[in-house]
């Protein structure tokens, strides 16, 4: 994979993982962005390059990438897509979540449709050993015909980390159309994050066309003391039971730091415990999947409408929190309801 070079806009917490990718697939990073005179002093520390920039669209213009990493703040995704993809950036990763909202997300597809650009939306987890070796037992009939699921997330916001919460949930379950949902959140704490909005806590209740239903609860049952929304307390992330018709699927996604995710089938009384694979880097196999991608054109498996799919799922939360009312699909409305709550003030700043 040496023909292709890559860059990467944002060189903050996450880029690194995309730098390791790079580097795993043999695709050299020849370029960063970032507005931190610091963060590519970083850059150059890791990689050697010199070639860095504090203002990307400069950089896209002159190193010409062929890949390109987005590893900015959610709502800088939109515009850094749009104008990778009309620079001619052949593949795109850009970081979850997706975007603000779904107006940002039929920008980012109609761009990068229209200049042949190939997007993915870097919900990695669904390359880690556990949550592909679930997806492999479930499909091979391990808990029979998929009837329900639970999912619980820790932290507080659907939107930035339960994105890969929905994710996973979606690809587990096979990726089933949603019929209607009806949640609620509670936002009373002005937690900001990632330079936007975010709720404490919320619960959602899922059906899909193909019968099958979802529970969801995330964040905080209450602040003080802090207790999680979820009746298991010691994960440290995902979690998610899948419940068939001859047993069921648990998977503790996000295992503590030095322990290993936990990944097992129930049939009664008995538990099996499922051995975990390695395999190479989520986000080294994600970028091997966008060059195929590029290449042949076969969909990735985290392309940009497979990210709308996801977004379109949270935005249906907020927009039952804020009718409360069921949502049915598809979601007609574009806008964030949630921020748009904020700013009305029906939840305090
Ligand atoms: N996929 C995952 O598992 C995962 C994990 C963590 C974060 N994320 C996502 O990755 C994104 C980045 O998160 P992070 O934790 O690395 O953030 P960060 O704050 O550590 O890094 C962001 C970088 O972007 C730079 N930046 C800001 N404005 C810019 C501009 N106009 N041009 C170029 N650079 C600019 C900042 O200076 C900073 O260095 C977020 O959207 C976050 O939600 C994803």
């Amino acid at each position: 994979m040496n023909t292709y070079s890559a860059a990467i806009i944002g060189y903050g917490r996450m880029a690194r993982g995309h730098l390791n990718g790079y580097k795993e697939a043999g695709i050299p990073v020849v370029a960063a962005a970032d507005i931190s005179e610091e963060a590519l002093g970083r850059f150059r520390g890791d990689t050697g390059t010199e070639q860095t920039y504090t203002d990307y669209r400069g950089m896209l213009d002159e190193v010409r990438p062929d890949l390109i990493s987005i590893v900015t703040h959610d709502r800088l995704h939109c515009t850094m897509v749009v104008d990778a993809a009309e620079r001619g950036v052949s593949g795109i990763i850009c970081e979850k979540p997706m975007a603000m909202n779904l107006e940002e997300a039929d920008r980012m597809l109609d761009a990068c449709r229209g200049c042949g650009a190939k997007l993915t939306v870097s919900h990695q987890r669904y390359y880690m050993p556990q949550y592909a070796q679930a997806r492999e037992l479930i499909a091979e009939g391990a808990i029979g015909k998929i009837r329900s699921a639970e999912a619980y997330l820790l932290p507080s916001c659907i939107h930035t980390d339960g994105t890969h919460t929905i994710h996973m949930l979606l690809s587990l379950l096979g990726n089933p159309r949603v019929s209607h949902l009806l949640a609620q959140v509670d936002a009373h704490s002005g937690h900001v994050y990632y330079d936007h909005r975010v709720e404490d806590a919320g619960v959602a209740f899922i059906a899909f066309d193909n019968q099958v239903y979802a529970q969801l609860s995330w964040g905080l049952a209450s602040r003080e003391p802090r207790t999680s929304l979820s009746p298991v307390q010691n994960f440290r992330y995902h979690r998610f039971v899948i419940c068939g018709d001859t047993g069921r699927l648990e998977l503790d996604g996000d295992a503590p730091v030095g322990e290993t995710p936990i990944l097992r089938i129930v049939r009664g009384a008995a538990i099996e415990a499922v051995a975990l694979s390695p395999r190479k880097g989520a986000i080294t196999l994600e970028i091997e999947d966008l060059v195929r991608s590029v290449e042949t054109n076969v969909p990735h498996p985290l392309d940009g409408q497979n990210g709308r799919d996801v977004l379109e799922v949270i935005m249906a939360i907020y927009e039952s929190a804020r009718r409360r009312c069921v949502i049915q699909f598809p979601l007609a409305v574009k806008d964030n309801p949630f921020l748009a709550m904020c700013e009305t003030g029906e939840f305090p700043p």
